[in-house]
């Protein structure tokens, strides 16, 4: 069965969304850890309660980047995670951690990307006066927000929208790709050719 290791650093609503969905069996999946940057993460509390094993590893102590991400890789591999899911971790993962799971990191994105990489999307989303936002599911690659596309999900920007009601719109369509592109991986149904992402 596919293991995964999901990389947190807050409130972890995304990484409750694979959860449910994963004891709701309508993915064929373990959680092996769930590691957050942040001691505090109320990611971690949601993962103790549904017994799932988690680590910190604290990046406000260990500032040398490469020493923490080995330590990350050190606990992903003793738990053997086959695929790692970053559900609101705020690092960027450096090429080498990228390169030693090349083709299995996937990220979750509250915007349709290429538009809006990076923070604060949503407000910049509604700053520019875009119609329609989002949210993307995408394998992580080098660059910040721009890997190969799996699923994107539509919203509409409404005009009394402010950035929290639309942050709770597009929310809300993140629980619901995120799950469904876990599972399309799990059944080995992606295939990724260059920049696309085919379902087969
Ligand atoms: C989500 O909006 C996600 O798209 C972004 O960070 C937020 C994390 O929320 N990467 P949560 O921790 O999953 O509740």
């Amino acid at each position: 069965m596919l293991k995964i290791g999901v990389l947190v650093s807050g409130r972890g609503s995304n990484l409750q969304a694979i959860i449910d969905a994963i004891e709701e069996k309508k993915i064929s999946a373990e959680i092996a850890v769930v590691i957050s940057n942040m001691p505090d993460a109320f990611a971690l509390e949601r993962a103790k309660k549904h017994g799932i094993k988690t680590a910190v590893v604290d990046s406000k102590k260990i500032t040398d980047k490469a020493v923490y991400e080995e330590q990350v890789i050190k606990v992903l591999e003793e738990r053997k995670a086959d695929l790692i899911c970053l559900a609101g971790y705020m690092r960027l993962l450096s090429p080498a951690f990228v390169k030693r799971f090349s083709g299995r990191i996937m990220n979750i994105h509250p915007a349709l990307l290429p538009a809006f990489p990076g923070l604060h999307v949503q407000k910049k989303a509604l700053e520019y006066g875009v119609k329609f936002s989002g949210c993307t599911v995408h394998f992580v690659d080098d660059g910040c927000d721009t890997g190969p596309i799996i699923i994107q999900a539509v919203v509409p920007v409404l005009d009394d929208d402010t950035e929290k009601t639309l942050s709770e719109s597009i929310l809300e369509q993140e629980h619901r790709i995120y799950p469904e592109a876990i599972r399309l991986f799990a059944e080995n149904k992606l295939k990724i050719e260059g920049r696309r992402v085919k379902i087969v």
